[in-house]
């Protein structure tokens, strides 16, 4: 797949096949997402792929409710930011993991895979950071789902490009 069409075509997809993403394939994704710009090279992202123990206590600790949204997806990766105590550093090593992220969720789609970024609340309680080995000097960036497409995705529109864009004097 070209590049533009990648860009364009890639969507959120929030029903997945079960067939988990072999590890093989998830290896690949990590190492494209490893040449994303990065401020002094600091390689600030984690990936944890979630196991089945990983899972459980993740989906003890969001609750019954929330518990239910984390089994969309057959495989879910938490990205993290390894924090700098630079703040400068910092805000550029989230910038990086976000690129980093992206380049997962970029490269799955022209693997004929499909994805989807989350925030859930869970990841922001120590119990959830807990179940994921997240430690105290790491900054919860998403949770990727990823999986094989069960229905097409919605398209949202887009706001134009002449709305955001400003060429300065
Ligand atoms: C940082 C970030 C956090 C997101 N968190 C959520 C989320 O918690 N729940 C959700 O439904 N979508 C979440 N999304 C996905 C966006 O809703 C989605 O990208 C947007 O609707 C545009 O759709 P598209 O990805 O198909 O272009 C998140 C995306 C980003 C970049």
């Amino acid at each position: 797949m070209k590049l533009e069409e990648a860009i364009h075509t890639r969507r959120t997809h929030k029903v997945f096949g079960s067939e988990p993403v072999a590890r093989e394939l998830l290896d690949e994704l990590f190492e494209l997402a490893r040449w994303a710009p990065n401020h002094h090279v600091t390689n600030p992202w984690r990936f944890r792929v979630l196991g089945p123990r990983s899972l459980a206590a993740l989906k003890e600790a969001a609750g019954p409710d929330a518990a239910r949204k984390l089994d969309r997806a057959p495989t879910l990766v938490a990205v993290t930011q390894v924090r700098d105590e630079d703040p400068v550093q910092d805000e550029d090593d989230l910038c990086a993991v976000a690129c980093a992220a992206y380049i997962v969720l970029l490269a799955a789609h022209g693997r004929g895979l499909v994805g989807y970024w989350r925030s859930p609340g869970v990841l922001r309680t120590q119990a959830g950071r807990d179940a994921c080995d997240i430690g105290a000097g790491e900054r919860f960036v998403g949770l990727l789902h990823l999986g094989s497409a069960r229905q097409p995705a919605k398209v949202k529109e887009r706001a134009p490009v002449q709305s955001f864009t400003t060429y300065l004097d």
